[in-house]
C-alpha cells in the first residue's frame, strides 16, 4: 500500500501538485470552450428536442466547461501560504450569518466531506447574505451567488497528494488566502449596493 511518504507523490497543495491539477482539468476545459463555441455557430437550430439534440448537448456541456474553468480559477487564486486572516468586514459578516468563524468552518468542512465536486462560500446578490453551498457537478449553483471562497473536492484535486479528503480539507483551510476572499467580498458588496433596486427579493 502506498503511504503519504512516497517520493512519487507531490506534496499536498505544493506548486507541483497544483500544476498537475491545472493541467488535468481547467487547461483541457479551456480548449473545449473554444471548440464548443465554434460548433455552436454551426449548430442546427431547426431540428431541436428536449431529450436529445445537438444544440442541447452543446449548450449543456458549454455550461459544464465554462463553470469548471471559472471555479478552478477562483480555487487556485484563493490558495496561498498559511497565516492569512479574513478582513474585519468579512469576519463580521461570517459572524453575523454563521455565529462565529469556527462555526462557519465547521459547516464548510462538513460540506467538503459530503460534496462530490465543489464547496463554495458565496455572497448572494439578491439579499446580501453569506451562505455555504456545495455542488456535485460544475453546472449546479444558484444564479445570483458570487463565489467568495472555492474548494475543489473532486478526487483529482487531492488523491495524488493526500491520504484522505479530510487531510486535504484541513490543509486547504490553513492555506486560504483570505486577502483574496476579502477583496471578492468588497467587490460583491459594491455590486449588491448598485443592483439592489433592479431585483425584487422574494426569498
Ligand atoms: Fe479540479
Amino acid at each position: 500500500m502506498e503511504t503519504g511518504g512516497s517520493t512519487n507523490k507531490p506534496s499536498g497543495l505544493s506548486r507541483e501538485h497544483l500544476e498537475e491539477h491545472y493541467k488535468l482539468y481547467p487547461a483541457v476545459h479551456k480548449a473545449k470552450i473554444k471548440e464548443i463555441e465554434a460548433r455552436l455557430i454551426r449548430a442546427d437550430t431547426a431540428c431541436v428536442d428536449p431529450t436529445y439534440c445537438t444544440l442541447r448537448s452543446l449548450k449543456k456541456e458549454y455550461a459544464y466547461v465554462l463553470n469548471s474553468v471559472r471555479l478552478h480559477d477562483l480555487y487556485f487564486e484563493n490558495i496561498g501560504e498559511p497565516g492569512s486572516r479574513p478582513s474585519p468586514e468579512l469576519q463580521s459578516l461570517i459572524e453575523q450569518f454563521f455565529g462565529s468563524v469556527q462555526e462557519w468552518e465547521k459547516q464548510f468542512f462538513a460540506l467538503a466531506l459530503c460534496a462530490r465536486g465543489w464547496v463554495v462560500l458565496g455572497f448572494d446578490l439578491r439579499d446580501g447574505k453569506l451562505r455555504n453551498y456545495f455542488t456535485d457537478d460544475h453546472t449546479e449553483g444558484v444564479w445570483s451567488v458570487l463565489p467568495l471562497l472555492v474548494l475543489d473536492v473532486y478526487e483529482h484535486a487531492y488523491c495524488t497528494a493526500f491520504q484522505t479528503r479530510s487531510d486535504y480539507v484541513e490543509k486547504f483551510l490553513k492555506r486560504v488566502l483570505w486577502e483574496i476572499v476579502s477583496r471578492r467580498l468588497r467587490a460583491a458588496r459594491e455590486v449588491f449596493k448598485s443592483i439592489q433596486r433592479c431585483f425584487r427579493v422574494s426569498s
